[in-house]
């Protein structure tokens, strides 16, 4: 029996993460935050000491990656690295190790290795372009660059953060401007994927949407 795979992609702070872990929970399915996984390389990197720009020591690194999502919390080396991985360096750091082919093919068989029954909803950048290019159900999250940076700020004020909305907004476009120009994986909307926009929606919105694209997709056998 296939395995139904949920992809949502789209920019930074457009909602990816929240929808699609509610959407997870709501199908009782398997969850994967594809960006994690370059957060922890980067956070590994960081602490091995090799260079965000070494192209092959890092895909080495990917291969053996140490680690683990269990109980909501991610792991590394047996350390809870959850709050470590979601530093604005990290973040910056994973964007970049994150150009470079030979890790992103280091990381494919390990992302799919996470579509297992009842099935999997996952969000990234090629999550539906590259890794699951047979998902059921493709998303495309995005929202104004203004409401991505708001939304930011007012993420990183309710953790009690100092936060600057214009360099907020400015890290936000240099962040897409990395995404959607780089050679491999860019981020781009699939032909197939459904718009999202949520520039205007509520989070349960979104949720809704998504959950009635996938059931539209189960209904026609897709
Ligand atoms: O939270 P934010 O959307 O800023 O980033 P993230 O989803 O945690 O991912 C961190 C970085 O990894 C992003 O800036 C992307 O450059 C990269 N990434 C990627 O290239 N492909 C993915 N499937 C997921 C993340
Ligand atoms: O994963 P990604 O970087 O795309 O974004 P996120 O971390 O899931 O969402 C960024 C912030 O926007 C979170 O605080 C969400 O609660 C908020 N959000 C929102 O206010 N309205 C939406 N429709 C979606 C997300």
């Amino acid at each position: 029996m296939s395995v139904p795979v949920i992809t949502i992609d789209g920019p930074s702070a457009s909602g990816k993460g929240t929808v699609a872990a509610i959407v997870a929970q709501r199908l009782g399915f398997h969850y994967l935050d594809s960006g994690s996984l370059y957060r922890l390389l980067a956070l590994h990197a960081r602490k091995l000491d090799v260079a965000w720009d070494a192209e092959l020591p890092l895909a080495a690194l990917a291969t053996t990656l140490p680690a683990a999502f269990e109980q909501g919390r991610v792991w590394l080396d047996g350390n809870d690295v959850s709050e470590d991985i979601r530093a604005e360096e990290i973040g910056i750091g994973a964007s970049k190790v994150a150009a470079l082919p030979a890790v992103r093919a280091a990381l494919l068989q390990r992302q799919r290795d996470f579509a297992v029954l009842p099935g999997l909803v996952t969000d990234g950048r090629d999550m539906g372009s590259v890794v699951f290019p047979q998902a059921a159900t493709k998303i495309f999250l995005t929202a104004s660059a203004d409401e991505r940076a708001a939304r930011r700020h007012k993420q990183l004020i309710g953790k009690g953060e100092s936060a600057n909305l214009p360099r907020i907004l400015q890290d936000i476009i240099d962040r897409d401007t990395r995404d959607a120009a780089r050679a491999v994986a860019p981020l781009r909307q699939e032909p197939d994927a459904f718009l999202l926009d949520t520039t205007e929606l509520t989070i349960d919105q979104a949720v809704e949407t998504v959950l009635r694209c996938f059931g539209q997709s189960q209904a026609s056998g897709i």
